[in-house]
Parts: structure tokens; C-alpha cells; sequence
């Protein structure tokens, strides 16, 4: 197989034993790659299936521990009804041709978002794609669905104001205690955010859990994410000095 030069220099010079344990990527492109090819914008979400086919492999071949990816965000109810239609038929397409992999390559599925507003077909195939893949042990895929960082800090504090009503909790909590009640519970923070598309935002993607996490900007569109992206930002990633505020 040809290797890329760059791609084998990348993959030379990176570091194995300080690779981001937790990636997240905002998956931005999709319609735009499309339309640039005259194409309807279903077929960019098509080809970006593909992209978290490659990339899911490409992580779990590298030794990341965790990655995070954002597929539909609680904004993205207001898109045309056609295209929110089309995203909620794709996560059954993925685990009906992605599980045997999902299980060759030890993968373990998880959902972060708000699950009870999902169409129960969406539910059930993310659902079954946990349960299937929860004897694995190598990475965690935590697919980010109906996900909204705002929605996920109110839900948290709705939850915990129950539970003072309710009794359980009777002293002030800390920020621990908070991450407790977010969708990403025992979860590590994102070492590494990644977004495509060239957009320099966070669009309501784990606005907590970003605090310190270092941010990579491609400007490919996610169809056209590859392997080599993802080892440049990962190299870049490693030659940055991280400092939590500190010296
Ligand atoms: C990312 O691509 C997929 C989702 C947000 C669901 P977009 O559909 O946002 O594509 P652009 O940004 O319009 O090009
Ligand atoms: C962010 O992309 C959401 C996902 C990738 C799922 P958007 O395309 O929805 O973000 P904006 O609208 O450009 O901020
Ligand atoms: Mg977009």
C-alpha cells in the first residue's frame, strides 16, 4: 500500500505514549462538501458516514482511549425536515454495517445527548449498539446525539435540584460533584477538540467540558477528514505546552 510521505513522517514523529486520551470532533462540512460537487446536501451526510467509518478505525488503531463525536446538536431539529429526517436514518444504516468491526476492533458505544426526544428507531439502534459492544474494553465511541451543552448544564442542575428536594443531597456541591449530573458522567474531559470546516466556533458543543481541552481547526470539510488530519492535529497537539492556568 502507497503511504503518503507527510502521513508516514506524522506517523513516525508522534509520540505513543502522549497521545490525547479523550478526542472530540465537531463533524462540520457535510452540506457544504456537497454543494460544492452540485450535489444534494444528503449526499455529503452520506460521505461524512464514511469519515466516522475511517476515523472511528484510524483512532482505535492509534490507542485513542476516547473519542467524541458530534452528530446532530439540539439546534439541528430546525433544519429542514427532509434533512432531519435523513441524519436519523443513518445511525441504524451505521451499526447494521459498522457492528462486526465495531467488535473486531474492541469498541465500546455510548450516547451522549438527550435520548427520550430521539425517534425510538434511532433510540433503539444506539441502544442496541451499547449493548452489543459493552464487553469491549479498547476505545470508547461516545456518538453525541440530540446533544446541546446549554440543555445538558440545565438538565444537570434540574437533576440536582430534585435531589435536594428529594433529600439526597444536603450540602453545597463542588465541581466535581456538578460533572456527576452531565451526560458525560465519569467521563474525562477532551484533551483535543477537533472541528472541520474551517468555522472557528463551538456551537454548543461541551461548553464545561472544553474548559482546558486544546483546539485544532482543519479546514477540510468532514467528508474529506482523513487519517492524515487526524495524526497532523494530533502531532500539533503534542508539541503544545499545556498549562491549566498555571506556570
Ligand atoms: C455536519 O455538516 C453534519 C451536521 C451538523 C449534522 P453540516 O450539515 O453542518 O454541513 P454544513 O456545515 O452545512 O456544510
Ligand atoms: C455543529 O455543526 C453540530 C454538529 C456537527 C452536529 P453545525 O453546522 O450545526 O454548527 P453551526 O450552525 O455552523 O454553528
Ligand atoms: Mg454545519
Amino acid at each position: 500500500m502507497e503511504v503518503d510521505l507527510k502521513e508516514q513522517e506524522l506517523n513516525e514523529n508522534i509520540d505513543r505514549g502522549k497521545l490525547p486520551a479523550h478526542v472530540a470532533i465537531i463533524m462540520d462540512g457535510n452540506g457544504r462538501w456537497a454543494a460544492e460537487r452540485g450535489l444534494p446536501r444528503k449526499e455529503g451526510h452520506r460521505q461524512g458516514v464514511e469519515t466516522v467509518r475511517n476515523t472511528v478505525r484510524c483512532g482505535s488503531d492509534l490507542g485513542i482511549e476516547i473519542l467524541t463525536l458530534f452528530a446532530f446538536s439540539t439546534e439541528n431539529w430546525q433544519r429542514p425536515s427532509w434533512e432531519v429526517n435523513y441524519l436519523m436514518s443513518l445511525p441504524e444504516k451505521y451499526f447494521q454495517t459498522e457492528l462486526p468491526e465495531l467488535m473486531r476492533n474492541n469498541v465500546r458505544v455510548n450516547l451522549i445527548g438527550e435520548k427520550s426526544k430521539l425517534p425510538a428507531k434511532v433510540r433503539k439502534a444506539i441502544e442496541e449498539g451499547a449493548e452489543e459492544t459493552k464487553v469491549n474494553s479498547g476505545m470508547v465511541l461516545n456518538f453525541a446525539l440530540n446533544y446541546g451543552s446549554r440543555s445538558e448544564i440545565i438538565m444537570a442542575v434540574n437533576r440536582i435540584i430534585d435531589e435536594v428536594a428529594a433529600g439526597k443531597i444536603k450540602e453545597k456541591i463542588d465541581e466535581r460533584d456538578f460533572t456527576r449530573y452531565l451526560y458525560t458522567a465519569g467521563i474525562p474531559d477532551p484533551d483535543l477538540l477537533i472541528r472541520t470546516s474551517g468555522e472557528k466556533r463551538i456551537s454548543n458543543f461541551l461548553l464545561w467540558q472544553l474548559a482546558y481541552s486544546e483546539l485544532w481547526f482543519a479546514d477540510v470539510y468532514w467528508p474529506d477528514f482523513s487519517r492524515i488530519h487526524l495524526l497532523e492535529a494530533v502531532y500539533d497537539y503534542q508539541l503544545r505546552k499545556r498549562r491549566f492556568g498555571k506556570v
